[in-house]
């Protein structure tokens, strides 16, 4: 990370911590909902199959800026399914540097060719061993590990949603994240119990026995992008939510911390480790402010 963007970032931090702002840093563009998967814990793909055109993204992406959000994440639906005319995701990518964002990243089922060098980050979601994310995401294991091998740069964060069909692959996803060419750590979420797949919810116990594999994994050094000191609020659901830093569009509707806000009773279950990190970091929590200043300057 650059100085200035570490710089920004700390007096951000210190400005909302001291007087209890809640302006928002990181913003999140929904480029569609189309996706060319149907995966088993999902329920936000294809529920309108919009494309959105080019000048309303650009104008999102605005909006955005002008809100104060400074980290830039492009999600979907498959995000890669995005394009208008010449423009792909790797234009937005570039443009949204152009405009300001210090750190733009970009979510995807990693179906497609890995042409990003520009991004921060690329977010790619592996659920398990191939036999797992097999059944959660059809027969795309072999087909995302070539993508993974024949990609542009080593930008790539595996992404893992454990729920009860995966629970037992962590390790697996953690290996695959040591030991593969261009990958430069995992990042995990808990299953959030949407109303239709409220069934793949782990139980506390389950998420004890994750937590402490991740919390072993991290102790001994391996490449996880999550935070040690929130681990015990992720499997008490003991974070407060929502995340006031964190903001999503879609079609021009701007929501807070995500979508899913809208869902009656869910955040008290949310799963999403970001929003652990962010709300404990902005609530002053030193562990985690110590734990987010080493993990996120050895992966960004
Ligand atoms: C909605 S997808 C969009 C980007 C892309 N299609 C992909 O699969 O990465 C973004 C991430 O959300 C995760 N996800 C979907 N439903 C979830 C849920 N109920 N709880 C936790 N994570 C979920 C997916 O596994 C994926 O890693
Ligand atoms: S690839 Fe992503 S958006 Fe598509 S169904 Fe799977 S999780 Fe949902
Ligand atoms: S806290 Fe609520 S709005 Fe935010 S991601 Fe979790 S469930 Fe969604």
């Amino acid at each position: 990370m650059k100085l200035s963007a570490f710089t920004y970032f700390a007096a951000f931090g210190i400005k909302t911590i001291l007087f209890r702002k809640k302006k928002p840093i990181l913003g999140t563009v929904i480029l569609t909902d189309k996706c060319n998967l149907k995966c088993k814990h999902c329920s936000v793909n294809n529920i309108t199959a919009v494309i959105h055109p080019y000048s309303q993204i650009r104008n999102e992406m605005q909006t955005l800026y002008s809100m104060g959000c400074r980290i830039l994440f492009f999600c979907g639906g498959e995000t890669f399914l995005w394009r208008d005319g010449e423009k792909s995701v790797r234009d937005l990518v570039i443009e949204a540097k152009q405009m300001g964002f210090l750190i733009v990243n970009v979510v995807t089922n990693g179906t497609f060719t890995l042409d990003l060098p520009e991004a921060d980050l690329i977010l790619l979601s592996l659920d398990g061993d191939r036999e797992r994310h097999n059944l959660i995401r059809g027969e795309t294991y072999d087909t995302i590990m070539k993508n993974i091998r024949s990609a542009a740069s080593d930008n790539i964060v595996l992404y893992m949603a454990i729920n009860k069909l995966n629970v037992s692959t962590v390790q697996d996803v953690i290996k695959t994240a040591e030991t593969e060419c261009n990958i430069r750590a995992v990042s995990f979420n808990f299953h959030t119990p949407y109303p239709d797949t409220a069934d793949l919810m782990l139980s506390l116990d389950e998420k004890q026995q994750c937590a402490s594999v991740i919390r072993d994994a991290i102790e001994k050094g391996s490449p996880i992008f999550n935070l040690k000191s929130a681990l015990p609020y992720l499997v008490n659901n003991s974070f407060p939510t929502p995340c006031h830093q964190c903001v999503v569009i879609e079609n021009g509707k701007i929501s807070t911390c995500g979508r899913c806000i809208e869902i009656p009773g869910l955040c008290e279950q949310c799963g999403y480790f970001f929003v652990a990190e962010y709300t404990l970091l902005f609530r002053g929590n030193l562990r985690i402010m110590f734990d987010m200043l080493k993990t996120y300057l050895r992966y960004i």
